[in-house]
């Protein structure tokens, strides 16, 4: 049986990644940060399989993706117990809509994240396509779009790996989330290369 999955933040990411797993035959909560009502377009639009929950709701799921404003991750901490969940993390820490990032000295953007998230077991992943490219089918000829993941824990990066590829992508791991985390983060190198694994 599919993994259930739980999204945090029902915009242009959190909707895209929705779509890839809902056409392969995940179901998919998803979650604003307001009453699931207000969600009632997106979730028509996404079909069956999708359903509006609260951002509490969306966190009991096997697997959870932070699709939120970096900023609002620290608005998150108390909405369930973190300890052992696999979180990915797609948000980029980005403060402005001039693209300024936060300063966040020698930490990654994933590691001040995983400190917001107790005990959580974070995949930093999906946080470095433009959500259209994102959207776009993941085979191209002969190859299968990259994503870039990075994390600490080995069990927590083989689900995310799998997932990847059950949904099309090529897993791509660049190791933890110091040094992989800062390599695929908001003006690291990594952030838009679209890549086809051949
Ligand atoms: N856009 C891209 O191409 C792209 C690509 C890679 C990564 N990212 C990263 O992905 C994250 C989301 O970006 P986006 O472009 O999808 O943003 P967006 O379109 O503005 O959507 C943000 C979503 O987060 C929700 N949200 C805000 N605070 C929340 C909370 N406390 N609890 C639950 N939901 C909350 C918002 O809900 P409300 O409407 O209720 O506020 C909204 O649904 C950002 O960190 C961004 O850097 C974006």
């Amino acid at each position: 049986m599919k993994k259930s999955f739980g999204i945090i933040g029902a915009g242009n990411i959190g909707k895209t990644i929705a779509a890839h797993l809902l056409k392969n035959g995940y179901t998919v909560k998803i979650s604003n940060s307001k009453d699931p009502g207000t969600l009632k377009e997106t979730i028509e639009l996404l079909g069956n399989g999708a359903t509006a929950v609260t951002a509490g709701e969306a966190a009991e799921a096997d697997i959870v993706l932070l699709a939120l404003p970096w900023k609002n991750v620290k608005n998150i901490t108390s909405i369930t117990n973190w300890n052992n969940k696999i979180v990915i993390d797609a948000t980029n820490h980005f403060i402005s809509p001039d693209m300024q990032v936060a300063d966040l000295g020698d930490s990654s953007s994933s590691e001040v994240v995983q400190d917001l998230l107790p005990g959580a077991r974070i995949v930093k992943a999906f946080n470095t396509l433009f959500f259209k490219i994102l959207a776009l089918n993941p085979v191209e000829g002969n190859g299968d779009r990259v994503l870039f993941i990075s994390g600490e824990d080995p069990e927590a990066k083989a689900v995310v790996s799998e997932l990847i590829n059950d949904i099309g992508f090529a897993p791509v791991d660049l190791g933890s989330l110091a040094k992989g985390g800062k390599l695929q983060q908001a003006k690291g190198p990594l952030l838009l290369l679209n890549l086809i694994k051949l």
